[in-house]
């Protein structure tokens, strides 16, 4: 592996482990004295807070919120490039949630995606991403408030699901990880790819 700063991604499913695995994986960087900058999608900057704020309360069309996403990622996406000058970037969630949530859930057009995601970013893209892959069941009993399956439905998820394998299909260093394991047992298998890279 280069010393140079990497860019470290969490993503899959609501209550999958990311923000879990994330903190982990930002202690394990810091007991190295590694500098760690822990962000976020969306709403990880300043500016994006209010995107963030929209996005979670107010019901939009898809297409609405897709343009959102891609509005914080653009503006998020600066802030990365900034940050891996002196840090290693750890991020919950991605371009890749787009995909698998505006792609697949929703059903709008992948290749527009793709593309905006490629604009909104200046093509750059995660070094590690990690996705933790759990059963609907799993999600439902993790998610003290089943909002979010309510509103959106199985099929929904099933297909969000679909979305991140042809992320991990299509792009590279992507890991797809069984996240019904322990917390424990689950971090080392993320400690041992990243030695592996
Ligand atoms: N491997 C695991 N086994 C059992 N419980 C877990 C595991 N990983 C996380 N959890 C628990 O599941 C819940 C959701 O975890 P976490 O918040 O890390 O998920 P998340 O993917 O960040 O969720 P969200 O999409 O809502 O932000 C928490 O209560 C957490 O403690
Ligand atoms: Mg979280």
């Amino acid at each position: 592996m280069s010393y140079s700063n990497k860019y470290i991604v969490f993503e899959g499913i609501d209550a999958c482990g990311k923000s879990t695995q994330a903190k982990l994986f930002c202690e394990f960087l810091k007991e190295q004295s590694m500098d760690v900058y822990f962000t976020k999608e969306p709403g990880g900057t300043d500016e994006t807070k209010i995107i963030r704020d929209i996005l979670l309360n107010k019901h939009l069309t898809p297409k609405a919120s897709l343009f959102l996403f891609l509005a914080d990622r653009a503006i998020h996406s600066e802030l990365i490039k900034d940050k891996l000058k002196k840090s290693f970037v750890v991020s919950d969630r991605s371009m890749f949630s787009t995909i698998a949530y505006q792609g697949f859930g929703d059903g709008l057009d992948l290749d527009f995606i793709e593309y905006a995601n490629s604009f909104a970013t200046g093509s750059m893209l995660p070094n590690l991403t990690i996705i933790l892959d759990i059963t609907l069941e799993t999600m439902n009993r993790r998610l003290k408030n089943k909002d979010v399956m309510e509103s959106k439905g199985e099929d929904f998820f099933k297909r969000v699901k679909d979305g991140y394998r042809y992320v991990a299909d299509k792009y590279e260093n992507v890991y797809i990880l069984n996240g019904e394991k322990h917390i424990d047992e689950i971090f080392q298998e993320v400690i041992e790819i990243w030695k592996s890279l």
